[in-house]
């Protein structure tokens, strides 16, 4: 079925990495870039389109009212996080650049999904499922994937086994209060808790490395952008295709109030179902704390 795309900030490091992800996928018919940066979001276009030879993914500019009519629309826009910067620190900036966003868009088609990866993502996934007007199933945030596939990766580093055999995740927000379910992980059906090398691990320094990885990125290089591109490839390509992946997904939990990381089915037209794994008393302690984060940072913005 074919399927359109819009990037919303498109003219910007991780809308284009996103939209090279995409299109290397070849999960997409058409891509459409977006931006109030009309001459650099254009000349992405070109730069992407000596690309597009690779799949028969379509590449071109469009308006916030094309986007509207998307199938899926992925927001990036925003101010990105100065060395030094939490992504909490982005909420005045970003949250009215995602209002004007969501304004210029609207009405939505009534399938779109709405993919929110600018930071703070799990408070921008709150304030998008209020102003777009979308079922709550249909706005989601990249929220933690990205942190899990950095964990994962470390993980099958110390086992010597392959990444896609470790099944452990990053839960609660997609920023300083995030944390690792270890209870809950396992290697195929062998629970992670159960090797002796990860018994040995300094655990919290692993999960520390994980969490403050793109702070290393961003002081080195100034920006991230390769990491959260794949990743954006990948929820696109579970709801085009109706893959029912699970993955740990920024989307509103009812007991909590808020928008956060736990994994989640996906498929077409978003979220399909919460998986919360059981978690030990601490690790049920550290997703309260995580969600009473978020309201904080709710409760700092008018809605
Ligand atoms: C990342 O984790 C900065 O949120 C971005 O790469």
């Amino acid at each position: 079925m074919p399927a359109k795309v819009a990037i919303i900030g498109g003219g910007g490091s991780v809308g284009a990495t996103a939209a090279y992800a995409i299109l290397l996928r070849k999960c997409a018919s058409e891509i459409v870039l977006v931006d109030l940066d009309e001459a650099k979001c254009k000349a992405q276009v070109l730069d992407l389109s000596d690309a597009a030879f690779l799949s028969d993914t379509t590449i071109r500019f469009g308006t916030p009212k094309e986007a509207g009519q998307c199938d899926i629309v992925v927001i990036t826009a925003g101010a990105k996080q100065r060395p030094g910067e939490t992504r909490v620190d982005l909420i005045d900036r970003n949250k009215s650049i995602l209002e004007s966003v969501i304004n210029s868009m609207k009405p939505f088609k009534k399938e779109t999904v709405l993919l929110l990866v600018s930071n703070p993502v799990d408070v921008l996934t709150f304030i998008a499922q209020k102003l777009s007007g979308l079922p709550e199933s249909q706005v989601l945030g990249s929220g933690t994937f990205l942190d899990s596939v950095r964990l994962r990766v470390e993980l099958a580093d110390v086992l010597n086994v392959a990444e896609t055999a470790v099944h452990a995740y990053v839960l609660g927000e997609h920023g300083d209060s995030q944390f690792v379910a270890w209870s809950a992980a396992s290697v195929g059906n062998t629970p992670l808790l159960n090797f002796p090398a990860i018994q040995k691990l300094n655990r919290d320094e692993l999960a520390n490395k994980v969490k403050n990885k793109a702070y290393a990125i961003i002081e080195a290089k100034g920006a991230t952008y390769f990491g959260i591109g794949a990743v954006t490839a990948l929820i696109c390509e579970a709801i085009i295709l109706d893959l029912r992946h699970v993955r740990p997904l920024s989307h509103f939990i009812p007991e909590l109030g808020v928008c956060l990381s736990i994994p989640a089915v996906l498929g077409a037209r978003g979220v399909h179902q919460t998986l919360k794994p059981p978690l030990t008393k601490d690790e049920e302690a550290l997703l309260q704390q995580s969600a009473a984060e978020m309201k904080k940072a709710i409760n700092k913005i008018n809605l």
